[in-house]
């Protein structure tokens, strides 16, 4: 079920890898630059060995093979001839503003008029690195959810200047590739999953720090209860469903959630000797050395996870 249609990825580390294994599930060609050409031989390695393993589970996205899949992807040492010809690139280079600005000036010297330039930064808006621009109105950000195969939610951006028929064909894209996306009605800084993930951070942070709670036991309350109402439905409507809609839920909650969020206090800085003790617990338990085998669990569950929403929505 190949098609000829070629997506490029610019950059190809975790995510970088992880698109190029979306793409190609549904049949694209995906071509993978790197700065590096020992990461692209790496890439293609890698991605070989997660797709045989995700089919002898039974979790391969897509109709065709891993075998099928994996030689869509090829890889490629010259900058211009990765992008021409490809309907959308996905840029995968590290988080940093620098960076975002030369890789996107170099995308924009070998675009044509047609092509959607893409970035996946998990925080910087697409104006603060595409103002400039001849091919500005081509730009966008899709800033997907680690691990992007189980977790498919993906942040779509827009700056100001994108076009709305590239906000409409990404959108697209990413609903055929199987990825949930959301888009943004403006930029703001740090996008919408982050901020609320910040938001979290910053408060599981202060109950530590102010030793009401042990790292152990704050990670507990996410993993067995906020987690599980969360994994099939946002806050909004998990309120809604609490009380008799969100008027009732107002009424009876809004005053005490006020009153609580008074006693947040400032944002904390993570560093110190809260760090010392976050960083010490975990390290207990779950040694550096050991962090590929946590991940490994982490993402067979998340697999799972994935697989349960997936039977239980298409009822
Ligand atoms: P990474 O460090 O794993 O991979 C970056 C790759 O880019 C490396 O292979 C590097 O050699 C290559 N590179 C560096 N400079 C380059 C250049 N000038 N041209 C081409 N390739 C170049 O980084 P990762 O984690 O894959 O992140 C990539 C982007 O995705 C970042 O903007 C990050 O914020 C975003 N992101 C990361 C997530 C994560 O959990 N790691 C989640 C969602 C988005």
């Amino acid at each position: 079920m190949s098609r000829d249609e070629k997506i490029a990825i610019i950059g190809s580390g975790l995510i970088g890898r992880s698109w190029a294994m979306l793409f190609a599930s549904v049949g694209y060609k995906v071509c993978i630059y790197d700065i590096l050409s020992e990461q692209i031989d790496s890439a293609l390695k890698e991605i070989l060995v997660q797709l045989k393993k995700l089919e002898e589970s039974g979790l391969l996205r897509g109709k065709i093979s891993a075998v099928e899949q994996h030689k869509l992807i090829t890889g490629c040492t010259d900058f211009k001839e990765c992008v021409a010809g490809a309907k959308h690139v996905q840029e995968c280079v590290p988080e940093s503003i620098e960076l975002k600005r030369k890789v996107f000036e170099q995308l924009d010297a070998v675009a044509d008029d047609k092509m959607v330039l893409c970035s996946s930064t998990s925080t910087m808006p697409a104006s603060s690195f595409t103002e400039h621009l001849t091919h500005r109105a081509q730009c966008i950000v899709a800033h997907p959810t680690n691990p992007p195969y189980y977790a498919p939610l993906v942040e779509v951006v827009p700056a100001p200047w994108t076009n709305g028929v590239v906000i409409s064909n990404t959108k697209s894209l990413l609903e055929e590739i199987g990825q949930t996306p959301v888009v943004l009605k403006k930029e703001v800084l740090g996008f919408v999953l982050n901020r609320i993930q910040y938001a979290l951070l910053n408060e599981c942070w202060r109950l530590v720090q102010d030793g009401t709670i042990s790292v152990e036991d704050v990670d507990k309350v996410m993993s067995d209860g906020l987690g599980m109402r969360y994994a099939f439905m946002g806050p909004l409507e998990t309120a809604y469903l609490n009380a008799d809609g969100w008027k009732s839920y107002s009424e009876r909650y809004a005053d005490t959630i006020f009153n609580v969020a008074q006693d947040f206090g400032p944002t904390p800085r993570m560093e110190g000797e809260t760090l010392e003790i976050v960083h010490n617990d975990l390290a207990s338990r779950i040694p550096l050395d050991k962090l590929n085998e946590r991940r490994a669990w982490r993402d067979a569950r998340l697999a799972g996870l994935a697989k349960l929403k997936k039977e239980m929505n298409e009822k």
